[in-house]
């Protein structure tokens, strides 16, 4: 460090990349952190081969043999209902040579078939057939040894299915801690029950995955950053306010945004964007909701829009309509997205077509905001290379310190505040650890040869 900065040390927080400091109300995250791939490989030992990861929707495979092939964590999988009705996850890799078992993006089948030598599996894992069975001593610890390779934990909250890759460790409930009861909420809209729609948004950022959860938790950017929508609100008639817009850190990486002055909800808050027609049945969900779960816990699921982040990999845009988005890191610089719509099952067919196309248009690949944020991250992810290997102050290093002032007079974050960034980087800096990386202040290492 120079004399651009006074000597006084910043507290570290787990590993060297996330500094805070409490008397200068400063929050910084150095830079290698969304550029090193060594930052990246200590990410998936120490993050995503140990913690609870989202996988997919139960109502994704609604009927037995249907299957989903997905990449959760680096690693090829099958998301499966046996003939029996259990979920099941295996890896999608052949117990004989290795190869993808399962290369289309999904269907329904009884058999799993390995295009290479044919071995067949039943969807519970089983081997149904080795071709020229006879050339093997086929005994039961045989058999046994042939079978699909389960994922080692699998486990459901609210039909949301986690997996995780370690053997042990705490249980998803405790995983979830406050997260769980948010996760709740955005379920308890319909009698019926939440379904997830067929059909999903796919898309890949040049951005590291950190950037998007950032972005998420990030209500500081939205007026500048959406504009557009931001007009476009204004010209259907609805006012857009920062007021009452809160951030919440709710343990263990996971983060909450709740939001009461943007945006209707459709069946819960009308607004004008959503026609005339929907406000009858905007006043028969609530009166159904809070007839069903009490006045209380009726309006708290119906009255606030809700952005959850569940460390690491899932996050619930519960704003005018549902969206389910995972995102899976490819390398420390590109990171692949899949969105899903979330609705209500047994919801009026206008109400459907209101939230689609209201959906549509402002979280989508293609709305009013979503290309926007891909935008702003792709620029980070750009934009970090200027300052790479430069150990003058804090160049490379970039600011989260907003709100850390009303934090000390103890006021709750704003959405426009940056804590939930900071409740975020302090739980990956925990998880991470100390990571030797070449992308360093003071490093002599500074080609980014490796990206
Ligand atoms: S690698 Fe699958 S059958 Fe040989
Ligand atoms: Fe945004």
């Amino acid at each position: 460090m120079t004399q651009t900065v006074a000597p006084h040390t910043p507290e570290v927080i787990g590993n060297d990349l996330v500094a805070e400091d409490w008397e200068r109300l400063t929050f910084r995250v150095h830079r290698s952190a969304y550029r090193s791939e060594d930052v990246f490989r200590a990410e998936r030992e120490r993050i995503w081969m140990t913690s609870w990861l989202y996988l997919g929707h139960e109502t994704e495979i609604p009927r037995p043999n249907d299957f989903k092939s997905r990449v959760v964590g680096g690693k090829p999988l099958i998301f499966v209902r046996d003939a029996q009705g259990q979920i099941r996850v295996w890896l999608n890799a052949c117990p004989h040579r290795g190869t993808i078992l399962c290369r289309e993006p999904e269907g329904n089948n009884k058999h799993i078939q390995c295009f290479y030598h044919a071995w067949t599996f039943r969807t519970d894992g089983e081997i149904a057939a080795i071709p020229g069975e006879d050339a093997y001593d086929f005994s039961p610890g045989f058999r046994e040894s042939v079978k699909l390779r389960a994922v080692p934990r699998v486990d459901t909250h609210e039909g949301f299915v986690f997996i995780s890759f370690a053997p042990e460790g705490p249980s998803l409930l405790e995983h979830l801690g406050k997260a769980a009861d948010i996760m709740t909420m955005a379920t308890l809209q319909a009698p019926e029950g939440m379904t997830v729609l067929p059909g999903v948004q796919r898309y890949s950022v040049k951005g590291n995955w950190k950037l998007s959860v950032e972005n998420a938790m990030d209500g500081y950017h939205f007026a500048p950053t959406h504009n557009t929508f931001v007009g476009y609100l204004r010209e259907t008639g609805y006012a857009v306010t920062d007021d009452d817009q809160y951030a919440y850190d709710l343990g263990d990486g996971h983060g909450m945004l709740r939001l009461t002055g943007h945006g209707g909800r459709i069946g819960m808050i009308w607004e004008p964007r959503f026609g005339e027609a929907e406000k009858e049945h905007t006043e028969q969900v609530r009166a159904e909701m809070i007839a069903r779960l009490g006045e209380e816990r009726a309006l708290q699921a119906a009255d606030a829009s809700r952005i959850l982040y569940v460390f690491p990999n899932l996050m619930l845009f519960d704003l005018e309509a549902l969206s389910i988005r995972q995102f899976e890191p490819v390398s420390a610089g590109v990171t692949d997205v899949r969105a899903w719509q979330y609705v209500p099952n047994g919801e009026p067919e206008e109400t459907r077509q209101i939230r689609l196309r209201t959906m549509a248009s402002f979280i989508g690949p293609g709305g009013l905001a979503t290309p926007d944020d891909m935008e702003a991250y792709e620029a980070v992810q750009r934009g970090i290379e200027a300052t790479k290997g430069d150990d003058r102050g804090f160049n490379d290093w970039s600011d989260m310190s907003r709100g850390m002032i009303s934090e000390v007079r103890g006021e709750q974050g704003r959405s426009i505040d940056e804590g939930a960034m900071r409740s975020f980087w302090r739980a990956w800096s925990r998880a991470v650890g100390p990571v030797e990386s070449d992308d360093r202040p003071g490093s002599t290492s500074t080609t980014g040869a490796n990206r």
